[in-house]
């Protein structure tokens, strides 16, 4: 029987970096990326920072978001079984100017390509490992008003790269558990796809044996999830009962995240993966689309303890 539950493409992904000032300035200043919302992370009692960053609506795949945890004095450490690198979409047209844009930003920058594609290797300042892939036709809308032309903009995610010690027990859980097809494979790397398989819808996975696991916790440095978008709550609803009938039992419940509901899922990887419902007001639920990131957003969580909180965490210039 088919399976009518889609996983469509990446929703957004989440990272765990460092101060929040230098994320900041990171994202919007050297990867020209819109500040879309400025809210905290859900869960907990310590308040930590939440960014989203991604284009002029926070469109679904266009999102990075990253919770700085330098203030926690929390630390992940890289490995195995954890995301290890995110992939961003550029004109394949950009290479050259962007190249030249990191460097002059003091970004250490290496060529490297994979499945054909040029991609230009580089660190997030907390030592996350990002890269941007050069693609011809993503037509997927950049933020039209940030430092770099929007020509030459960054259009969203394009894939993401998980280090595994080996590839046959994902394969299980890609295919049945998260719609996609086993595509490529190329020395190391075995790639998998949703849909058309174009940016946004690409989950690459490298082998790396010799590595230790990675952590999972919160802690500066490391990869936290991978959202992917579902069409809605019965298609999630779907997502989990299918997953778990697979046997991947460790599906959490629904979670409201404010602007999208989510159900997680530790997959046999070891990297974390999230079916999300967009809510449909998306990222305006409580800002005007024309004022997107212009305010800090206290999570109805913590609306109790606003002041505290707004004492508590580090300053923030923008
Ligand atoms: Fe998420």
């Amino acid at each position: 029987m088919a399976n009518p539950a889609q996983i469509r493409r990446h929703h957004h992904i989440t990272l765990c970096s460092g101060g929040a000032q230098e994320d900041y300035d990171f994202h919007t200043k050297v990867l020209s990326l819109k500040s879309v919302k400025k809210t905290a992370l859900y869960d907990g009692v310590v308040p930590i920072y939440h960014f989203y960053y991604g284009n002029d609506l926070g469109e679904e795949s266009t999102l990075v978001t990253t919770f700085p945890m330098r203030q926690s004095g929390r630390k992940g450490r890289k490995g195995t079984g954890q995301i290890r690198r995110l992939s961003l979409s550029v004109p394949q047209s950009a290479l050259g100017f962007w190249a030249k844009r990191l460097a002059g930003h003091g970004f250490e920058v290496r060529e490297a390509s994979r499945f054909g594609e040029r991609a230009l290797q580089f660190q997030h300042p907390c030592g996350l490992d990002y890269e941007l892939v050069g693609i011809a036709d993503d037509n997927r809308k950049p933020y039209s008003n940030g430092e770099v032309p929007s020509e030459l903009a960054i259009r969203g995610t394009h894939a993401i790269v998980v280090s595994v010690r080996e590839h046959e027990t994902s394969n299980e859980f890609m295919t049945q558990g998260w719609s996609a097809r086993r595509t490529l494979e190329d020395g190391r790397f075995v790639r998998y796809v949703l849909g058309d398989g174009a940016s946004g819808q690409i989950v690459d996975f490298m082998l790396e044996p010799e590595l230790p696991q990675a952590t999972w916790t919160f802690g500066e440095g490391i990869v936290h999830h991978c959202a992917f978008q579902v069409d809605d709550l019965t298609a999630q609803d779907q997502v989990k009962f299918n997953l778990e009938a697979l046997g991947f039992t460790d599906t959490s419940e629904r979670k409201d995240r404010g602007y999208f509901d989510s159900i997680y899922v530790r997959t046999p990887a070891g990297a974390m993966f999230e079916a999300t419902v967009s809510k449909p007001a998306g990222m305006t639920v409580d800002e005007r689309a024309d004022q997107l990131g212009t305010k800090f957003q206290v999570p109805p969580v913590f609306a109790h303890r606003t002041e505290e909180i707004m004492a508590f965490l580090e300053p923030l210039r923008y």
